[in-house]
């Protein structure tokens, strides 16, 4: 991924120890405690950061990685509800040295607030266990360590505090950004952004991109008219950003649960914007297949009146897209508006159309409406977006309406209908079919052949 693709939060994050913006005290306390570390006796083998959300915690960690060429072994919240993964991952780096000659490592568990309740006793016990045995340091952060739950974890530690940033320190990295990538920018803009962030750089930064990728310039105008305070709910374009940067599947779920839409809107914005951040088909298709689950729990809530199943919805729709990215990279795209779903969600239309194309595809592949909805028009929906060449030929195929072709399409209809207008008036799957007979007759000559698809055929050839 060229440079210019990386996020700024990612490209921007601090190298080395020195890079962390203010937080002097933390910085003071965590050298002096990882250096009695790597010379001999700490007087404690876990630190415990904590502070408010982006202030640079998880970012010092990985800094003094780096420049104490430390190799840094990352659990997270959600690793820890498993007793096993800890002993696994972490009890193993804890009491072996580096594969690699004798380089050191250093243990993050990150987010340890995430556990909760009677459940993660199991990995509370494992972390304290960890840090009994131990032989590289121990760091764990947290936003709130005050919860009784913590305490042994605190009473194992040395508690290290993060401030708040100050508008001032995050106008400065703001600034100090701009000038970086040559963005003209306006210092009431930043100090206005600053302000809007309480003091977490991750989302100031977040905001700074997306306006200067947007508009070139960040101008106040810009940021009163774009940005909004953070202790509300999210637009759907900041909440698709926190869900597809959600490294955690309980920020995933947060992401989708706190916008100012409802959540059959938001798996309209996912569907429609699924495509533009997942560049691997992989990944495109596990996102797609829990987006397509949450749609079956949400239909079967409204069926039955079982509320208790959204809970269900916001883990497929949250964790299960956020959680489907393997293989893409993270990169910063523009979110587009379902503005033509969401036009026809508001009428019938949309519903009458889908049940039209099932009743329509059900036929054709003998299975019922149901299983259409369910397994083969949410796969459908992936081949019209990704690829409206070769959904054209199978709208040609299906012989589905222009309305169908819409429903499947959504943001690349028109691609699809142009390229369907072609074919027709090419008549290329005509000359196809006949060059097909042709290949296989000449084959014929030669060796056994199987039977290609005959003029009605081009429906049993498709992919499912
Ligand atoms: N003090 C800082 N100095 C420089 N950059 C920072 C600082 N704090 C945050 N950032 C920027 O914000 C991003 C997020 O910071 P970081 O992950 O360290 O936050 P955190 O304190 O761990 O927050 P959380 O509690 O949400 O995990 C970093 O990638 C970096 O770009
Ligand atoms: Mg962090």
């Amino acid at each position: 991924m060229p440079t210019k693709e990386l996020p700024w939060v990612i490209k921007y994050r601090p190298k080395k120890i020195a890079d962390v913006a203010n937080q002097d005290k933390a910085k003071k306390e965590f050298i002096e405690w990882l250096t009695a570390w790597l010379h001999g006796k700490p007087s404690k083998k876990a630190a415990l950061l904590y502070g408010p959300p982006g202030c640079g915690k998880t970012s010092m960690v990985e800094a003094a990685a780096h420049e104490y060429g430390l190799e840094l072994i990352e659990m997270n919240a959600s690793d820890f509800r498993r007793r096993e993964d800890i002993e696994r991952v972490a009890k193993l780096a804890a009491t072996q040295m580096s594969l690699f000659g004798s380089r050191r490592k250093i243990i993050l568990l990150d987010e340890v607030d995430g556990i909760s309740g009677t459940a993660d006793r199991g990995g509370l016990n494992a972390i304290l266990e960890l840090i009994e045995i131990t032989i590289h340091p121990v760091v764990m952060t947290a936003n709130d360590p005050w919860d009784t739950k913590l305490k042994p974890l605190r009473d194992a530690s040395k508690l290290i505090a993060f401030n708040r940033l100050t508008e001032t320190v995050v106008a400065r990295v703001l600034s100090y950004i701009c000038k970086s990538e040559k963005i003209e920018c306006d210092d009431k803009a930043l100090r206005y952004l600053a302000k809007l962030s309480d003091g977490d750089l991750r989302s100031a930064i977040n905001d700074l991109e997306a306006i200067a990728r947007g508009y070139g310039k960040v101008t106040l105008d810009l940021v009163k008219a774009l940005v909004r305070r953070r202790d509300r709910e999210y637009s759907p374009f900041e909440a698709l950003r926190n869900l597809f940067m959600s490294k955690y599947a309980w920020q995933a779920k947060l992401a989708v649960t706190q916008t100012n839409i409802d959540y059959e809107t938001m798996m309209q914005w996912i569907n429609e914007n699924l495509p533009n951040q997942y560049s691997d088909p992989e990944d495109l298709w596990r996102g797609y297949e829990a987006l397509s689950r949450a749609s079956v729990y949400l239909g079967r809530i409204k069926r039955t009146g079982n509320w208790d199943l959204l809970s269900y919805v916001f883990d497929m729709m949250g964790a299960g897209v956020a959680l489907a990215r393997m293989k893409s990279k993270y990169r910063w795209v523009k979110y587009s508006f379902p503005q033509r779903i969401l036009l026809m969600s508001k009428t019938k239309q949309v519903r009458e159309v889908r049940d039209a194309l099932a009743r329509h595809l059900a036929a054709k592949l003998h299975v019922s409406s149901r299983i259409v909805k369910s397994d083969y028009i949410p796969m459908l929906q992936i081949i019209f977006v990704n690829n409206p060449k070769y959904a054209a030929r199978i709208a040609i195929g299906y012989n589905l309406t222009e309305n169908m072709v819409k429903y499947l399409a959504g943001p690349r209809s028109n691609e699809v209908l142009r390229y369907i207008r072609e074919l027709k008036e090419r008549g290329v799957l005509e000359e196809e079919k006949k060059e097909g007979e042709h290949v296989k007759r000449t084959r014929r000559t030669s060796r056994r052949s199987g039977r290609r698809s005959s003029g009605k055929g081009t429906q049993t050839q498709l992919p499912f």
